[in-house]
């Protein structure tokens, strides 16, 4: 299967990540959002990007001009996926409204069309009983931020075909990443690993046995992580942590999935980490 075009759907952070590696891996990218300052927004992640890498040299302004001219943002949705072979989707991570967009989608792409779901651990199998076509129904998980990150998690739902997976498996190459591949549970793979620990972490401090600072430090220096737990949950934002850990508990049923209640009065606080300028730490400055 030959693909020229894909159509990311959802312009935050981790849909503007997509279509900016999608972009420099020589695709047409089309992106689209519900409102035109999320599409706009999106746009500016990736122009952001390529001002820092051009300032530091790794990059020439006709270079990322070259890829900008191949990323498209639009609101349309017939426009977006007129043409694609692969839709990514990387929407908010509800499942009501993700069946919304299969349903969508499954009327509006041509019938080869493979729907490949960004979801960092709902179901598969249950997003792709929306659709006519359950078997190019596939899981393809990014990690933030998208243009650093090495890997794609690639999960197979229950009626996944062995084609769809070659193909996502290949484009995952070709987009300069690595794959695992993983069958279908709640977080998959990393995140049924790493967002209990950052979890404990948010615990840990709600406990008061050490400060944000020390808990961050503790983990970089004492485990080798990049950054501490907390910081890395102001990077992929908390609302996103509390619907994974939320929806572990839910599946597995079992309590040391529980969300930590610091986390959830955060969210509820609307301090979602550096998409707010308050998370853990304070980015307003
Ligand atoms: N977008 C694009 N590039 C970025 C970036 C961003 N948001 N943030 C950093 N970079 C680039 C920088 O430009 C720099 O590039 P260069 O080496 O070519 O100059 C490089 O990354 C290193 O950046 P910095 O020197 O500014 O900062 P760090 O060395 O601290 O690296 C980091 C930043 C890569 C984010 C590092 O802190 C890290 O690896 N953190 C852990 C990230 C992680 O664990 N992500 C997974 C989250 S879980 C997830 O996404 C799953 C979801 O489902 C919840």
């Amino acid at each position: 299967m030959e693909i020229k075009k894909i159509c990311v759907l959802g312009a935050g952070l981790m849909g503007s990540g997509i279509a900016q590696v999608s972009a420099e891996a020589g695709y047409e990218v089309t992106m689209r959002d519900i409102e035109d300052r999320f599409v706009q927004g999106g746009l500016n992640i990736i122009k952001k990007n390529y001002e820092r890498a051009i300032s530091k040299g790794k990059m020439s302004k006709e270079q990322a001009d070259s890829v900008l001219s191949r990323v498209k943002g639009t609101l349309d949705m017939a426009e977006a996926v007129k043409g694609a072979a692969v839709v990514i989707e990387a929407v908010i991570e509800n499942m009501d409204l993700k069946k919304q967009v299969y349903k969508e989608l499954d009327q509006l792409c041509a019938q080869d069309t493979i729907l490949a779901t960004n979801t960092s651990g709902l179901s598969i199998t249950e997003i792709a009983s929306m659709t006519k076509r359950p078997e190019k129904v596939i899981g393809m998980h990014f990690f933030n931020p998208v243009p650093v990150m090495k890997l794609i998690e690639i999960i197979k739902g229950q009626a996944t075909s062995e084609e769809t997976f070659q193909v996502i498996k290949a484009l995952a190459e070709k987009l300069g990443k690595t794959s695992i591949t993983v069958n279908e549970a709640p977080g998959f793979a990393v995140n049924r690993i790493l967002v209990p620990m950052i979890n404990e972490a948010i615990f840990v401090l709600q406990e008061g046995i050490a400060s944000a600072e020390d808990i961050d430090k503790g983990m970089v220096l004492g485990a080798n992580h990049p950054i501490g737990p907390l910081a890395l949950a102001d990077l992929v934002g908390l609302d996103t942590l509390l619907m994974v850990q939320d929806n572990l508990y839910k599946e597995l049923g079992d309590s040391k999935y529980r969300p930590c209640p610091l986390l959830r009065k955060m969210v509820r606080a609307g301090h979602l980490g550096r998409k707010t300028g308050k998370g853990f730490y304070d980015y307003s400055k």
